[in-house]
């Protein structure tokens, strides 16, 4: 091989490592102004879509899987800690309100979370398909209005650390569901459950107690 033609060889070498570079940097970048960790794995099929003045945390670990769409809109805010799990088709949205799930939980398929007022779901909390969880209602008031264009109601809604919700729950608005909790399938939730209850059924009751841990118990 002749001189000159190894040395555009190489050249072109360098040039390709040189653009490697900034590719990986500017993807860096970018990852970093979008609020997604460059150690969170986000499908390629996922649908983010972040209006101006909203926040999107999602932290390291994090698994976001394929066609989930995550929506943030009227300053929106949604922080996904670590080592969160959200599995397929799920719809995960702010509308004006703020959305927080705490490390280590997870939503299973096709679960549909829209945050406009607050909604916190906790540490290793566990939450089944096809899941509902919401902090509004549509207006109903008025009866001369069509609802479609009534003010929304909204209520926080907080699920505290070690919760198991089982699949196709629904979840309405100002409910607290205590430590320790689970709700059965198919329950629809309207009031407060109660820390290491079973809660199960329209409208969800109690139906059983769990034992509390024991100071003794490694994760107290
Ligand atoms: C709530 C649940 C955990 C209770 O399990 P369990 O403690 O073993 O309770 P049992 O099966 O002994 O049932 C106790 C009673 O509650 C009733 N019950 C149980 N689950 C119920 C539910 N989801 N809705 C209504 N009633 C329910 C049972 O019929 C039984 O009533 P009975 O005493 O009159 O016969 C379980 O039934 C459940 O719903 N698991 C969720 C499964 C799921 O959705 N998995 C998705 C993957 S995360």
């Amino acid at each position: 091989m002749n001189r000159p033609f190894l040395a555009k060889i190489v050249r072109k070498i360098r040039f390709l490592g040189a653009s490697a570079l900034v590719n990986l940097s500017q993807a860096r970048w970018r990852l970093k102004q979008s609020g997604i960790s460059s150690k969170a794995v986000v499908d390629k099929t996922c649908r983010i879509e972040k209006h101006s003045g909203c926040n999107l945390q999602i932290h390291a670990g994090c698994k976001i899987h394929s066609g989930v769409q995550v929506q943030l809109k009227q300053g929106g805010s949604i922080e996904l800690q670590s080592q969160v799990i959200v599995r397929r088709n799920c719809h995960v949205e702010a509308w004006g309100g703020a959305l927080r799930m705490g490390r280590n939980s997870g939503l299973n398929l096709g679960c549909y979370v829209v945050a406009m007022e607050e909604i916190t779901i906790g540490e290793n909390v566990m939450i089944g398909p096809y899941v509902v969880i919401v902090d509004h209602d549509h207006g109903t008031e008025n009866s001369g209005v069509p609802m479609v264009l009534q003010k929304m109601k909204t209520a926080p809604v907080t699920i505290r650390d070690d919760v198991w919700i089982g699949a196709h729950v629904t979840i309405a608005k100002g409910v607290q569901i205590g430590r320790g909790a689970i709700v059965g399938a198919n329950a629809v939730v309207t009031h407060d459950v109660p820390e290491y209850c079973i809660a199960a059924g329209v409208p969800a009751k109690v139906i059983g107690l769990r034992q509390p841990p024991r100071q003794t118990d490694p994760a107290v």
